[in-house]
């Protein structure tokens, strides 16, 4: 068995080198996704995830985040999560539950408390200026800039895969809002007898698709993860010309169980991948008549933080 990790935009490259440390030396995939969204999550040059979050509406960064394990598909996600260092540690430890999962808020934060998560105050000084800035704007919500969503997706040596999204979603979002990243199917899925998808931008458009539930069943009737991922992208975005006349920005990373990754996009988007085969590189991924083009990122890509 060999192992492999992949991470949306081009942040998730230091997590991808950490997730790679721990693969190397036997850890499980679930170690390896947890401490790659960790350290994004701690980052305040990222201002789509953790701390230095960009705020909703009310100037609050309440951020979302889920785990799945491959093996057991239990998952643990909160939604709206607001006052702690790492969602994605408050989501991972509530999937070892049988019930109560999901917690969002005022409960997800007592749950947190409860069981000694850290805490941190979120907003920094960049964020409440990029609040400050956008405030009595009446411009239509957008995701940062079209990135947002730090996903990673794993196998280890054993065979085990993971996944762990971590996001502070859009950008003035109302208060409350929960986005597809703490939805189990939409922003994450994954099994380690198959494989596992995890997607990132508009979670409204990403919802109406299930799509990392999408990508992984047509993995699982046999579809590459490469064809999976590109082919659900492209038929969401479809629809969602046809039914709704405009589609929000969508791009989704797979991974199967043989350490195979694929990309789906409808937008430039950037990733990172390594694997016992391929160094921790970064890519530029973009769609070109009906399939995704992809190469190693240079300068001249646009920054796709
Ligand atoms: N994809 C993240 C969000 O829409 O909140």
């Amino acid at each position: 068995m060999s192992w492999a990790v992949i991470g949306t935009w081009r942040m998730s490259l230091k997590g991808t080198e950490k997730a790679m440390e721990i693969l190397r030396s036997g850890g499980s995939a679930a170690d390896a996704c947890t401490e790659a969204a960790s350290i994004v999550e701690d980052d305040p040059h990222f201002h789509s995830v953790g701390y230095s979050g960009l705020p909703n509406e009310d100037g609050h960064v309440q951020l979302d985040a889920g785990f799945m394990d491959g093996d057991t598909l239990h998952f643990g996600a909160v939604g709206c999560l607001e006052g702690f260092r790492s969602p994605i540690r408050v989501a991972r430890s509530l999937a070892d539950r049988k019930y109560n999962n999901f917690l969002v808020g005022q409960g997800a934060a007592q749950y947190a408390a409860a069981n000694a998560f850290e805490k941190r105050i979120n907003e920094t000084e960049d964020s409440m200026n990029a609040y400050n800035k956008e405030k009595g704007k009446n411009s239509p919500l957008s995701s940062y800039d079209g990135h947002d969503t730090v996903c990673f997706l794993a196998i280890d040596n054993d065979g085990h895969m993971a996944a762990a999204v971590s996001t502070s979603g859009l950008f003035m979002k109302a208060n409350g809002r929960v986005g597809d990243s703490a939805l189990i199917g939409n922003g994450y899925y994954v099994d380690s007898s198959i494989g596992g998808a995890c997607a990132t931008g508009l979670g409204e458009d990403i919802m109406k698709g299930s799509l990392s539930h999408t990508i992984y069943m047509k993995m699982k009737d046999g579809t590459s993860a490469k064809d999976a991922a590109a082919v659900s992208v492209q038929q969401l975005h479809a629809e969602l010309m046809k039914r709704q006349n405009y589609a929000g920005g969508i791009a989704a990373i797979a991974l199967d169980r043989s350490g195979s990754y694929g990309v789906g996009t409808n937008e430039p988007f950037a990733f990172t991948f390594a694997s016992d085969q391929t160094p921790a590189c970064t890519y530029f991924a973009d769609a070109e008549n009906g399939s995704t083009k992809i190469h190693v990122y240079q300068d001249t890509d646009p920054a796709l933080d």
